[in-house]
């Protein structure tokens, strides 16, 4: 039996003292929900800060990318060790945004992967097809490629802490989500293509989160699908009480 996890990808969003207000209201807000892991990833910015308040709260605490070396003359960039400092003890992966705008090729990604594991923190390793890719029948190449690289070099051992998202590019920000038996087809095949990469054992027990346009109203039928252990939450993150319902229609999912 896997875990639910909700995670919040805040992205370029929330100022030092706006995020400090969020975290506050989560914290309070989902005091009870114990039967669901929950995760917020603000900006590098307001890491440190969000910290400090959810030192005493069960709330996991993420980046949303990391530099691939540990340090040195990258001007702009962060590491996993400095994450780690800041008090964050988890990563995004290869978002489809990083892929999109700032060239995080599969190549690249599994070197963060593997940064990321080197630092100590957990990974959450993003996938997902584009519309194009989808409407040429291409989905489960997309997916085959980007796991395969982006899972490059990783023993089953060490696949203890991952975690994958799977966020199909046309339903992120665009209020276009997956149907749930779209994103329940596209989760099995993530979970078969891991298996034939890391066994079954690790497949089985890997949790992969849905991401795209996930809202209180149709959270709960994405979770209720059987390979949906999750959802990574952008838009919908920054609002207290959004995001909490998406957390409290996971307590309420039984699998
Ligand atoms: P969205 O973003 O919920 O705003 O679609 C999801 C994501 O990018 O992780």
């Amino acid at each position: 039996m896997r875990k639910l996890l909700i995670a919040g990808n805040w992205k370029m969003h929330m100022l030092n003292h706006e995020a400090v207000g969020l975290a506050r209201q989560l914290k309070v807000k989902l005091l009870g929900a114990h039967r669901v892991d929950v995760l917020v990833c603000p900006p590098f910015t307001a890491l440190t800060a969000v910290a400090e308040i959810l030192s005493d709260s069960d709330l996991h605490l993420g980046a949303q990318n990391l530099h691939d070396m540990r340090c040195g003359a990258y001007t702009g960039e962060v590491s996993g060790e400095m994450i780690r400092s800041a008090g964050g003890s988890w990563v995004l992966i290869g978002h489809s945004e990083r892929r999109q705008l700032f060239g995080d090729s599969d190549a690249w990604t599994n070197r963060k992967l593997h940064a990321a594991l080197e630092a100590g923190l957990r990974p959450v390793l993003c996938v997902g097809e584009t519309l194009a890719e989808r409407q040429a029948g291409r989905l489960d190449a997309v997916l085959a490629r980007q796991l395969e690289a982006g899972l490059a070099g990783l023993s089953p051992a060490a696949a203890g802490t991952l975690t994958l998202a799977y966020e199909p590019v046309w339903a992120i920000g665009t209020g276009v989500v997956a149907t749930p038996a779209q994103a329940q087809e596209a989760h099995a095949v993530v979970r078969r293509i891991v298996g034939g990469l890391l066994g079954s054992e690790v497949a089985a027990s890997r949790q992969i989160l849905y991401g795209g346009s996930v809202k209180p109203d149709n959270a709960r039928q994405l979770l209720e699908q059987p390979d949906i252990d999750g959802a990574l939450v952008g838009g919908a993150s920054l609002k207290a009480d959004e995001f909490s319902a998406i957390v409290l229609a996971g307590e309420g999912v039984v699998k």
